[in-house]
């Protein structure tokens, strides 16, 4: 489906024309044949016309709303839908996870961001009526029925936008008069496809890319899409997990709808096979939570709590600090077969999800279990507030020999004390107070600037905390994302100039090579005899289609409202079109550095359609799409509720 563009897709219902020019005769010899019936043909027929007129008028006078399958459904549903996330309720505690993959995401960070007031403008877009309507579906502590009520309705409002069946209405409220009242903020979402030439592009991009999975990977992990396979790591369909929101807000009604479906009748967890209890976690629990709060669909949060309860076998060591895999059949958890231990930001990284599953469901144990490990990391001793990258499950203590990063297997534990402090009404303040303490611990201890041009960058810390290396991974980008969300949610002010200056170099990093994508990993130069900022080392030199730096691009506007960043963000999505687009998706390449050469990987990694193409979706509307004070993003870029407590 190449460059089809996007409103192709829509069916256009063009009335024939030539119709019209045949019409005048068509009367004509109507008449003739009329004139040549006797009077009782005549009185049988003028009766049963009578009759269908009769039963026509009493039918609508019951139901006048339009009837959904009369309705061209490509054409209506995808154009405008409104998203009810349900959402506020309650519970504590969570589970953990443990550690990495094949893939290089476990190293890799999910982003914060926050926007200020601006989203609060946005709110008002659905009509009076709706809102009632919506009022009475909404969050609290919703029935079951209700929800599935919800559920269904969610469907036809899609389908039906803009008008909601009177007749449902009124079924509705009688037979469940239960008025929920809203706690705070009400999660409503105006998701009317794209809204300028930008975010159409984006949208192609994104079908381009799915049309590969969906012919050539359906249902399996990832899509190689120059050798037109697909790939297995978890066997759980991550792809089309990691998709079904980006489509939901891209307004993708067919695809989502297909995807649904395969998640209802095909994804098993019933597998012989260790997942990676982190990777797990963020990809398809925060897929299948995501796609229940938009859509509210109730088959999304029964899946969530059937991976869950399996999940939770990942938490049974001796300190609680859970393992990196789960065999999700036998049920058994373990480290990775070179290490005893787990990764840092693995086990810290798990929370968001399983406290929203705990309260979806009404559960606490996966809030528990996760929040748990929370607890404990807090108790442990840091270096000026930051982690090593390793600890250990038995034990529950760090690996203090181990690096300290902000970049692969540390980056999340930051990202994550700040979110989950958010996710739960600011409420929790050791989370609070050990993402302030990290902060400074970064600028104090980690921040350099550069000879040549004083960019500002994030060094690692080895030797227990002795040694500065210049090395920054790609992953750290999500950092300034994360500085602007804490900034908006009241956290200092020098918190957003940092995360400004360090995004300038994240973009630089892009901006400099000769593909304009950046490379995995880049090195800086402090030295005075130095001749340039940064440089990269040719084993560093690939880009897996990552997210972090789109994330921040996509915070920082939305937070600043500067357009800069829109324009930044463009710029590097031209570069992803250029250099990493193939005949049936996008690949991996493995260097930036040569135009001429970049070297297809042909992997097209699930993340590119979870996050950075969602990401860049966000990133170029006109106006913000969610609103930062109400809702969460996972490190998968899962949008999860906003709880108040
Ligand atoms: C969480 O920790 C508390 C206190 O140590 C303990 O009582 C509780 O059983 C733990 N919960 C879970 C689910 O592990
Ligand atoms: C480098 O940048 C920092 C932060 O913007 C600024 O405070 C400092 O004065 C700059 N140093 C030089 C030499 O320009």
């Amino acid at each position: 489906m190449e460059n089809v563009p996007y409103t192709s897709i829509f069916v256009t219902n063009t009335p024939d024309s030539s119709q019209d020019s045949s019409g005048t005769s068509k009367s004509i010899s109507c008449r003739r044949n009329w004139n040549r019936l006797s009077r009782l043909q005549k009185s049988f027929i003028l009766m049963l016309l009578l009759i269908v007129v009769s039963f026509c008028l009493i039918t609508t006078t019951f139901t006048w709303a339009p009837d959904p399958s009369s309705v061209a459904e490509d054409d209506l549903l995808r154009n405008k839908f409104h998203a009810l996330p349900m959402s506020h309720q309650k519970p504590s505690v969570a589970g953990r996870d443990t550690h990495g993959s094949a893939f290089s995401r476990n190293q890799r960070v999910p982003s914060k961001a926050g926007l200020p007031t601006i989203s609060r403008q946005l709110q008002p877009d659905i009509e009076p009526s709706r809102i009632n309507q919506h009022q009475l579906l909404a969050p609290g502590g919703r029935s079951q029925e209700l929800q599935h009520q919800a559920a269904e309705d969610i469907r036809s409002v899609i389908s039906l936008d803009p008008v909601i069946p009177i007749s449902k209405l009124r079924k509705r409220q009688t037979k469940k008069p239960t008025i929920i009242t809203m706690q705070t903020d009400y999660h409503r979402l105006k998701l009317d496809g794209p809204q300028n030439h930008r975010q159409q592009e984006v949208v192609n991009a994104f079908l381009h890319a799915w049309n590969g999975y969906r012919s050539f990977a359906w249902g399996q992990d990832h899509l190689r899409p120059i050798s037109k396979t697909g790939q297995d790591w978890f066997g759980l369909g991550l792809t089309l997990i990691d998709s079904l929101d980006t489509m939901y807000i891209m307004g993708l009604q067919k695809e989502y709808f297909e995807a649904r479906d395969w998640v209802d009748n095909s994804l098993s967890f019933d597998v012989n096979r260790n997942v990676n209890l982190f990777e797990t976690t963020i990809r398809v629990m925060g897929g299948l939570l995501s796609a229940y709060h938009l859509s509210g669909d109730e088959m999304f949060r029964q899946k969530a709590e059937d991976l869950g309860t399996i999940l939770l076998a990942g938490f049974k060591s001796p300190s609680g600090v859970p393992y990196s895999d789960v065999n999700l059949r036998n049920r058994a958890a373990h480290g990775p077969s070179w290490s005893p231990d787990s990764t840092t930001s693995e086990v810290t990284t798990i929370q968001l999800e399983f406290r929203d599953l705990s309260r979806i469901v009404n559960n606490p144990i996966f809030e528990e279990s996760a929040m748990n490990v929370s607890r404990h990391v807090h108790t442990l001793p840091k270096i000026h507030g930051l982690v090593p990258i390793h600890i250990t499950p038995g034990t529950g203590a760090f690996r203090m020999t181990s690096v300290v990063t902000l970049g692969a297997r540390g980056d999340s534990y930051y990202e994550y004390l700040l979110k989950q402090w958010i996710q739960t009404g600011k409420k929790i303040d050791f989370l609070k107070d050990d993402y302030l303490l990290a902060i400074e611990g970064i600028q104090n201890r980690l921040v350099q600037r550069t000879h040549v041009s004083n960019l500002t960058f994030i060094n690692e810390l080895e030797n227990n905390g002795q040694v500065l290396r210049p090395k920054m991974d790609h992953l750290v980008c999500y950092l300034p994302g994360t500085l602007a969300l804490g900034v908006l949610h009241g956290l200092p002010q020098w918190h957003l100039d940092l995360a400004k200056e360090l995004l300038y170099t994240c973009y630089l990093t892009y901006k400099r090579q000769p593909t304009g994508l950046s490379p995995e990993i880049t090195f800086f130069n402090t030295e005075d005899s130095a001749k340039q900022d940064f440089w990269v080392k040719h084993n560093d030199a690939h880009n897996l289609l990552r997210p972090e730096t789109v994330e921040s691009l996509w915070y920082l506007w939305q937070i600043t409202e500067d357009k800069m960043y829109q324009d930044w963000g463009w710029e590097i999505f031209q570069s992803f079109l250029k250099y990493t687009r193939v005949e049936h998706g996008f690949t991996s390449i493995s260097s930036v550095l040569n135009p001429e050469n970049t070297r297809p990987r042909d992997m097209m990694e699930s993340f590119f359609l979870g996050e950075t193409l969602k990401y860049f979706y966000l990133l170029f509307s006109d106006k913000p799409i969610f609103d930062l004070k109400t809702w969460v993003f996972n490190t998968e870029a899962h949008p999860l509720p906003v709880y108040d407590h």
